[in-house]
């Protein structure tokens, strides 16, 4: 074959596969955008909202302990709120001490709620979540809920001083170690026990990749939040 024939044919391989990849990538974000809406828009929720049971909503949960992490501010801050509202024991687990002591005190006060308690962790270092499990555990109380909703979306490639790239250490790793060590302690309270994983619908923009740690050069935070969020659901 001649070399002229060979780049050409090279080139149309090439700008095919570039084609079919931004087709692919156009049409993960349409179809992000079309099930966001549909899902997870105030709307979306409201819409749901009207098949929710309303005696599940009136449940009260005293006697039932509940980690939730990242409860200073956001959805965990509703959730820690909430599950205070209902009665429940809940332990507000929070990366900085000031945060977490507003949280705690804002959430005492709004439901009278006393049993209420903060732990300091920071979720991306194993070694702190190590420490605080096996602080927990001492406690020797069982664990009927834990909601793993501290998340992060870091731009930059940033590396945690374990080593770890940090949205995966904080999302990932982070997510899975807690768990893992919180097993025999939710086992104390089966089979009332559960794990909930607050992941994202950003996940449908990202197929799963064993590139956990995206050492790729051209780092995109927002892709490896992605990434993130959907190692969590898999
Ligand atoms: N908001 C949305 O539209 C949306 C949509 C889908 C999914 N989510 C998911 O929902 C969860 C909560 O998000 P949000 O919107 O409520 O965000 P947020 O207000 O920023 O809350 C994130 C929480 O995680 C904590 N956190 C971050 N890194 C941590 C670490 N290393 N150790 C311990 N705690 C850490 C934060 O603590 P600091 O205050 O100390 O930073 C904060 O309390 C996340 O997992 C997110 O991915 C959010």
């Amino acid at each position: 074959m001649k070399n002229g024939t060979f780049q050409f044919q090279l080139q149309l391989h090439f700008s095919t596969v570039t084609l079919a990849m931004v087709l692919l990538q156009t049409w993960r974000q349409t179809a992000f955008s079309v099930f966001g809406y549909l899902n997870f828009t105030k709307a979306a929720f409201l819409d749901h909202s009207r098949n929710f049971k309303p005696e599940d909503m009136e449940i009260q949960m005293p006697g039932k302990n509940c980690i939730v992490t990242g409860a200073n501010s956001g959805i965990g801050y509703a959730t820690a709120e909430g599950l205070a509202k209902r009665g429940a024991t809940v332990y507000l687990v929070c990366r900085n001490k000031e945060r977490g002591e507003a949280a705690l005190s804002e959430i005492q006060t709004r439901t009278g709620n006393q049993n209420v308690h903060l732990e300091i962790c920071d979720l991306s270092s194993v070694n702190e979540i190590k420490s605080f499990t096996s602080r927990f555990s001492k406690r020797n109380v069982p664990l009927h809920v834990l909601v793993n909703n501290a998340g992060i979306l870091e731009q930059n490639r940033v590396t945690t001083p374990e080593g770890f790239e940090l949205n995966f250490a904080v999302n990932v790793l982070g997510t899975y170690t807690i768990t893992e060590l919180m097993v025999p302690i939710l086992e104390k309270a089966s089979p009332d026990a559960r794990v909930i994983t607050v992941s994202s619908g950003g996940m449908y923009t990202s197929p799963l990749t064993k590139d956990l740690q995206y050492s790729d050069s051209n780092f995109n935070g927002v892709k490896q939040y992605a990434r993130n969020k959907r190692v969590q659901v898999s």
